[in-house]
């Protein structure tokens, strides 16, 4: 039931469990924002009224010449737009509250709907805007911006995510000065890999994890865009965030409309844990394809053979993870190609049908063996990608993104190309490749889809790319809605809320050190649950920066995401076997709690203490999972304890270390220790683990779980 608030509504709140938004909506004016934060009662939001307003959808031309969220140039040149409210709604959904607020130009034939959606338990408000237009003649917007939020400016700061391929979601923290920051990403296709769409601002000084007034923001989109900060003489600093739009406008004939991308906004007084746990929480219910089922254990071929795919070293793999309680098996690059096999990076993206040199039985025989051996199977494509040197390319040269007179640009390999996904006959082969594999194989179960270049040519709308990028997996998940599908892009280069509701999870970076995976990984779960972070044990020396930790230490680090492993089982010891065999099965005891529970990030890496630390909670908080990390070695430093939080202060837990290799239990092994005490007091972590002095390395680390009595 639509509730049309009063024409002449003033203040508008719009609340979730948590947090509240009051606006100024009066019939005839311009919306205007006037509080977020914590939670007001009706009396408190009455209270706001003596508050400062600020335009909540700042549009350019008039009023004013600050920083706009939107604008448009009219067909006669006019490049005003002047927004009047004509009517407020506010609608219940099931999780929270819609609120609409729609506004028409005063002179223009257009209307503008501002939105707002409530998600109240997890504390969430995503906003957006819709515009029509409504004149016979071309309205071109010339920017468009999912929402605009105004901050006091106190002791502000932010936190950022910044990166290249292998070092994705570095953390950047640093306070809100006069003048701009922009975040601004135009990879085309990877909109994760050099910066990242989503920002914490701290609202109490250098941001805490556990106490402090957070609001996080997510843009959730796949494609371009910019966050800006204008810091200016007003008391506010100005946060505008949405699609790029330097290179893209968008033009809508009669009666066309346009909805820009959502931005997520969460506010949480219990500092960046806590919003983290919001994002989490509204991810995996509203966002994250499957969100509420667990993930499986896997092993993946990609640093265990490379290109090196043929059936026998496949059932090989299937034999080892199988024996050591995996659950899936994903045969990555290098399984197609015909006239051109797919040996190296330089050939035959886009020519999908197996390789039959390599696989005599096809992928039909893989799945069946994996079926056999009690695990399922998954396979790798990349679907948006050509190279120049394929049968693909050779039938269809006009279907890239090139600009025309123009020598083509190459990526990897010397020969990489990106489709143009804006066209239909493209979306067509994108969807056929998902769909012949399906249809031959109904048996997968797993796709990982990679995406391994910029798009480094103008010549597709980066928008008009993304729709058709959404209208593939829209056909895909329509056909297979079962299927769990990883996104990738070179790793981590597509980690955003725009692409997962359509992916199960991500690969999180092609870096997988197991010391450098500690910062990546810590920087993606300020916004993204370790439920869709994908997370491997892999070789030593480390094929990417070629540092050599204990298997152990590689274990405990991606056992705090999604677990699998990324390894030639074959070059591995019984020993080593053995140590992944028990490491699985303890996963296995700890899945719901990672892949489910609420994050408390204890120890930043970032904050260079010698060691890192974080923890997962049960919703009930009686099981609970703490991971501690050594990441520099020197000698004589002194005893950490490692102070739990989110436990239930009343409730007495039983310590078990899981994956242990010292000779020697702890000292508190199997003993039970109040919520209190473990989080005030704690738990001493030997600064070394104690096993043969052979096997002694400069690494160490430890996984105890805790479970109330
Ligand atoms: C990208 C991915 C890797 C792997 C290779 C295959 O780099 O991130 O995991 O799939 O492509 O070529």
């Amino acid at each position: 039931m639509t509730a049309l608030i009063s024409l002449l509504a003033g203040l508008v709140a719009l609340h979730t469990a948590n947090t509240t938004m009051v606006f100024d909506a009066e019939q005839g004016k311009e919306l205007q924002t006037v509080y977020y934060g914590a939670r007001l009662s009706d009396a408190e939001v009455a209270m706001t009224d003596s508050y400062a307003r600020v335009r909540t959808y700042p549009c350019y031309g008039i009023i004013g010449m600050e920083e706009a969220a939107y604008s448009a140039i009219q067909a006669d040149g006019n490049r005003t737009v002047v927004l009047a409210i004509e009517s407020v709604s506010q609608t219940p959904w099931e999780g929270g509250q819609l609120l609409e607020v729609l506004c028409r130009d005063t002179v223009y034939p257009m209307s503008v709907k501002i939105c707002f959606k409530s998600f109240e338990a997890q504390d969430m408000i995503e906003t957006w805007t819709e515009t029509v237009n409504e004149g016979k003649k071309p309205l071109t917007l010339t920017r468009f911006d999912s929402g605009h939020l105004p901050i006091r400016v106190e002791d502000v700061w932010i936190s950022t995510l910044y990166g290249s391929w292998a070092n994705e979601a570095r953390v950047n923290t640093e306070p809100l000065t006069r003048g701009w920051k922009v975040i601004k990403n135009i990879d085309g296709a990877r909109n994760s890999q050099a910066s990242h769409g989503e920002v914490m601002i701290s609202l109490d000084g250098r941001p805490r994890e556990d106490s402090g007034r957070i609001i996080g923001a997510a843009l959730c989109w796949g494609g371009n865009y910019e966050l800006r900060f204008q810091t200016n003489e007003t008391d506010y600093h100005h946060f505008f965030a949405g699609i790029l739009p330097e290179h893209d406008n968008v033009s809508l004939a009669k009666g066309q409309s346009f909805a820009t991308p959502h931005l997520a906004l969460t506010f949480s007084s219990d500092g960046l844990s806590g919003a983290s746990r919001n994002f989490h929480s509204w991810g995996r219910k509203y966002r994250l394809q499957h969100g509420d089922r667990q993930r499986d254990i896997l092993l993946n071929s990609w640093e265990g053979v490379y290109f090196d795919i043929n059936e026998a070293g496949m059932f090989q793999m299937m034999d080892d993870i199988a024996s050591m309680g995996g659950e899936l098996f994903v045969m990555d690059d290098g399984w197609f190609g015909d006239k051109y096999p797919r040996n190296n990076d330089h050939t035959s993206l886009g020519d999908w049908m197996v390789d039959t040199r390599k696989l005599p039985n096809g992928v039909g025989s893989l799945v069946q063996a994996a079926t056999e051996r009690g695990i399922k199977f998954g396979i790798w494509i990349e679907p948006e990608m050509t190279n120049t040197v394929s049968e693909l390319y050779e039938a269809h040269p006009d279907w890239i993104i090139k600009s025309d007179k123009r020598p083509i640009i190459q990526g990897r390999g010397g020969t990489q190309v990106v489709l143009d996904m804006s066209r239909k006959e493209v979306q067509d082969f994108a969807y056929g490749i998902v769909e012949g594999i399906m249809k031959d194989n109904p048996g997968i179960k797993y796709i990982k889809w990679d995406s391994n270049s910029i798009i480094a040519m103008d010549g597709c709308s980066n928008i008009a790319y993304w729709q058709g990028f959404a209208a593939v997996c829209d056909r895909v998940r329509a056909s297979w809605p079962d299927l769990v599908i990883q996104d990738c892009a070179s790793g981590g280069g597509r980690a955003n809320w725009g692409v997962l509701p359509w992916f199960d999870e991500f690969w999180t970076s092609d870096n997988t050190d197991a010391l450098q995976r500690i910062f990546i990984q810590w920087g993606t779960s300020y916004f993204f649950p370790a439920i869709a972070m994908a997370c491997h044990i892999s070789a030593t020396p480390n094929h990417t920066v070629f540092r050599t930790t204990s298997l152990k230490y590689r274990i405990d680090v991606a056992m705090s995401g999604r677990l699998g492993m990324e390894i030639q089982p074959a070059n591995m010891t019984a020993a080593e076997k053995d140590l992944c065999r028990k490491a699985i099965a303890d996963y296995k005891r700890i899945r719901p709690i990672v892949q489910f529970g609420d994050i408390h990030r204890l120890v930043s890496p970032y904050d260079d203490k010698g060691y890192a630390s974080l923890m997962y909670t049960s919703p009930e908080r009686d099981k609970a999972v703490a991971y501690w990390w050594k990441i520099r070695n020197f000698y004589d430093e002194h005893l950490p304890r490692l102070r739990c939080s989110g436990l239930d202060p009343e409730k007495q837990y039983r310590v078990t270390e899981l994956n242990r290799v010292d000779l020697k239990p702890l000292a508190y092994e199997g003993k039970v220790f109040s919520g209190r005490f473990l989080m005030e007091s704690g738990l001493e972590i030997p600064l070394t683990n104690e096993v043969e002095h052979s096997q002694k390395t400069d690494w160490s680390s430890r996984v105890i779980l805790l479970e109330a009595l």
